[in-house]
């Protein structure tokens, strides 16, 4: 079958190796947010579910998403990207139960598809993805639900293969509020016999997403949103078509720029209440904030004062919003401390920080950030997406140029035309070859 979306992936800027970013100019105006990444990867991932036709919208055109359609794709489903931001896709019929190894260890997000090719065939072979920069991320949470379902599972090979003639509604009891697995047993649960009840469940926005798709598409899920979701098998679900949510943490990005940047910036097309605790806590650093029905517009003209962080399952802090702050906190007036809860090893932006002038310590699973008057540019290396997006406000607010060695690609792994819609905002940032 030919590639889907030559044209999308030539829009990509799929060569980029560095960013380079000449800091000191405020940010002003007003920014578009993209669909959710992380709403549109389970959404895309929970089509295997479906029969019929679908076209999904306000899809971000980013290699994670791609990824995710070249799993699809390499299940046997026919699905197109077409601009600006839709997928179609072709459902019904069998499909085949292997995802690929070079995909799959590639985005830790396409495990979820272990949960529905399970409910759709019966058996399903997906390797196990590995660790990641931020953490070991381990997926016994996935597959303790899925046992409790009545699957069978066995690792083999490094991957994880996983039968079950018919999944069977069970009571399952999430150690921690896994967003992934979270998805993943509701996905899987909506096909099952009777019905099974999540507890302890992620209540992230993009799982209300993920449960408003699959609800419109016929299941019966209540209670997504909140610690426990109850989910009543169906026979089978027809596709329709849907409207991914904004991105709040590309949201809370662009807030951010606005106040280490000391501009002030409207970041529209969000749902406020997705940002609530960003901006509640940006306020808490002195920047004004000004939240409209569908904008926030956030303001700062000083250093931001120090505030203490911690990061928490939704509706706390966000883990995805910490390097962010971090870099904001350099700047700040007094010691800050954020305290990681999610991942073990989402500090890696620390030293780069540091190398542009920062001072922060590690100290177990917290920082201590002594904010200083200004950063100053320097090269630096993005160990991950949200690393990748601090160091590019570090070095927006900082002294001089800022190299940004990002030969993984972690930023536009994430975030739909960063680069642009900075430019838009009066930031000189460009990709160097
Ligand atoms: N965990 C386990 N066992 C499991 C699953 C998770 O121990 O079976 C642990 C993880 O190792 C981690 C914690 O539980 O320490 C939370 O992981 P979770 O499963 O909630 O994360 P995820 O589903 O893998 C999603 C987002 C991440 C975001 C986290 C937390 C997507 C595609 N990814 O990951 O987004 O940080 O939830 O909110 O939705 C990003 O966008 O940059 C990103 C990393």
């Amino acid at each position: 079958m030919p590639e889907c979306f030559p044209t999308a992936l030539r829009s990509l800027p799929i060569n980029m190796r560095k960013i380079l970013v000449k800091g000191g100019t405020p940010l002003n105006g007003t920014v578009g947010i993209s669909g959710s990444k992380n709403a549109a990867l389970p959404i895309l991932a929970s089509t295997i579910l479906l029969g019929g036709e679908t076209t999904i919208s306000n899809i971000p055109l980013l290699h994670d998403v791609i990824t995710m359609i070249r799993v699809l794709r390499a299940l046997g489903m026919r699905v197109e990207y077409s601009e600006p931001g839709r997928v179609h896709v072709w459902v019904g019929g069998k499909i085949r139960h292997v995802a690929p190894y070079e995909l799959v260890t590639k985005m830790r997000a396409s495990f979820f598809v272990i949960g529905p090719i399970l409910a759709k065939e019966g058996l399903a072979k997906v390797p196990l993805p590995g660790g990641c920069a931020i953490g070991s991320r381990p997926v016994n949470f996935y597959i303790k639900g899925l046992e409790a379902m009545g699957a069978v599972i066995r690792m083999e090979h490094g991957f994880v293969i996983t039968e079950a003639k018919k999944l069977k509604g069970s009571s399952i009891y999430l150690d921690f509020p896994s967003v992934g697995a979270t998805e993943s047993l509701m996905m899987a649960s909506t096909l099952a016999e009777g019905t099974t009840v999540i507890e302890n469940a992620a209540q992230e926005p993009e799982i209300k997403d993920l449960a408003r798709f699959l609800n419109k598409c016929g299941a019966d899920i209540k209670g997504a949103g909140e610690e426990k979701i109850t989910v009543k098998g169906v026979l089978q679900l027809k596709a329709q078509d849907y409207r991914i949510i904004p991105d709040r943490i590309e949201a809370g990005t662009f807030m951010v720029a606005a106040a280490i940047t000391k501009g002030s910036v409207t970041v529209k097309d969000i749902i406020p209440e997705d940002v609530a605790v960003i901006a509640a806590k940006l306020a808490e650093t002195g920047a004004e904030v000004e939240t409209k029905e569908s904008s926030v517009r956030v303001s700062a003209k000083t250093l931001p004062k120090a505030v203490n962080i911690k990061t928490l399952p939704y509706p706390g802090f966000p883990t995805d919003m910490q390097p962010q702050f971090s870099a904001l906190l350099s700047v700040a007036d007094g010691a800050s401390v954020i305290t990681e809860t999610i991942f073990e090893n989402r500090f890696m932006h620390v030293n780069e920080l540091n190398r542009m002038g920062a001072d922060i310590q590690t100290e177990g699973h917290s920082m201590i950030i002594k904010g200083v008057p200004k950063l100053s540019g320097a090269p630096v290396r993005a160990s991950d997406l949200r690393a990748g997006a601090a160091l590019v406000l570090a070095g927006l607010s900082a002294e001089g140029q800022t190299l940004i060695d990002d030969t993984d690609r972690h930023i536009v792994r994430g975030y739909e035309r960063f680069l642009q819609k900075l430019n838009g905002l009066g930031a000189d940032v460009k990709e160097v070859k």
